[in-house]
């Protein structure tokens, strides 16, 4: 027996939706058209299988539909040596309809399964957990997404970094088994849990894997800035912050970043959840268009600042140094985006310093 791929219900189903749409589109024709779909019904689903395989492999959207419907076609000429030339001559007289199908498929598919996600968040919140209750004058701001590799850290890390630059007393929190937060702060130090390290003038750091180290923030910090563990989705560790930021780049990040939602109380003078679209410009066709899709539908509101894709992040991070460093410009486009992306945070918040003279000085950095 021929086994059906896991794809197959999503390809008819994506197949049925385009159809409709299609015939909704020609309403004069709409039963001739409806007629030769069902004759040809068993095409039309190898070829939605075809476009769904492709799609899930992650290829550009602009291409799948011509390599399905090449694909489709040689396999049915190869399969009938006495029709070949009628069955040829039908696949030419069909193209543009057949392409018109195959690329409202792949863009079906290419787009976040937006009725399969859970609604736009409620305003319900679970009370401040008591032992997750700190100096209620800092503001906290937790970089999280239960996908992993979105940006969390290198956010947190440029944003402690810019603090420390203005002056704003910060805390910055890795509450992540990996710790890579403290490493890059410290610029490779072993990080040892509960340790206090300071980082500059105005920014210290804390490892503290298991939990949010709520006993440890009792100091005159404005600003508390943690790195969470994308692994980890259990509310009652993780903290109740001001700020939720989730960086998105691509399909799972957004996707994953919805399944956890619930889980990130806001306290009633904070600022929300929000996306962080990281990394723009990264990725094929599919994750650039469902991302894009997903921002417009505002399941999620969407911080206003976004940072480019820039290959001197990743050069960056190996020598645990700021992408700036390593950009092939001065005042390159990174710079800008994350320089704008922290002083947004600072802004939102209120913590950034007031008068010229909170501004730390030349002789304070000496
Ligand atoms: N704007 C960007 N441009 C290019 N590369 C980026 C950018 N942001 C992050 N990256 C790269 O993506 C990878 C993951 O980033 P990062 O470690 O910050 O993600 P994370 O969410 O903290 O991951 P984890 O879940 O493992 O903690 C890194 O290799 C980093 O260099
Ligand atoms: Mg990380």
């Amino acid at each position: 027996m021929k086994t059906v791929p896991a794809y197959a219900p999503r390809a008819e189903a994506a197949l049925s939706r385009v159809v409709e749409r299609f015939l909704q589109q020609h309403k004069k024709e709409a039963s001739s058209f409806r007629a030769q779909f069902d004759g040809i019904r068993k095409l039309l689903v190898m070829l939605s299988w075809s476009v769904a395989k492709r799609v899930e492999a992650g290829e550009s959207a602009e291409t799948v539909p011509w390599e399905a419907l090449t694909a489709l076609r040689n396999s049915v000429l190869q399969g009938s040596a006495s029709n070949r030339e009628k069955h040829a001559q039908w696949f030419d007289q069909h193209d543009a309809l057949l392409i018109e199908l195959a690329t409202g498929i792949a863009n079906d598919l290419a787009a976040p399964i937006l009725s399969e996600l859970p609604p736009r968040d409620s305003q319900s919140r679970e009370p401040l957990h008591s032992n997750q209750d700190p100096d209620v004058s800092m503001n906290i701001v937790t970089f999280y997404n239960h996908k992993g590799g979105s940006g969390k850290t290198t956010l947190a890390y440029h944003t402690c970094l810019l603090a420390e630059e203005l002056g704003i007393r910060t805390v910055a929190v890795s509450v992540d088994t990996q710790g890579d937060m403290i490493k890059w702060l410290t610029r490779g130090a072993a990080v040892r849990r509960d340790r206090i390290y300071e980082v500059g003038k105005h920014v210290t750091a804390v490892y503290s894997p298991d939990e949010f180290p709520a006993r440890l923030l009792t100091g005159n910090a404005k600003l508390v800035l943690v790195d969470m563990d994308s692994r980890d989705d259990n509310p009652k560790r993780l903290p109740y912050s001001h700020l939720w930021l989730m960086p998105i780049h691509n399909r799972f990040s957004m996707e994953n970043s919805l399944n956890v939602l619930e889980a990130m109380n806001v306290p009633k003078d904070g600022t929300g959840r929000f996306w962080v679209h990281n990394r723009v410009g990264y990725g094929g066709q599919r994750h650039k268009h469902a991302v894009l899709h997903a921002i417009q539908q505002k399941l999620v509101e969407t911080w206003p600042v976004s940072i480019i894709d820039a290959e001197a992040v990743e050069r960056a991070i190996m020598k645990y140094e700021p992408a700036w460093k390593h950009a092939m410009i001065k005042d390159s486009q990174i710079e800008r985006d994350l320089r704008a992306f922290a002083l947004s945070v600072f802004k939102t918040l209120r913590v950034m310093p007031k008068k010229k003279r909170d501004l730390p000085t030349k002789e304070d950095e000496e």
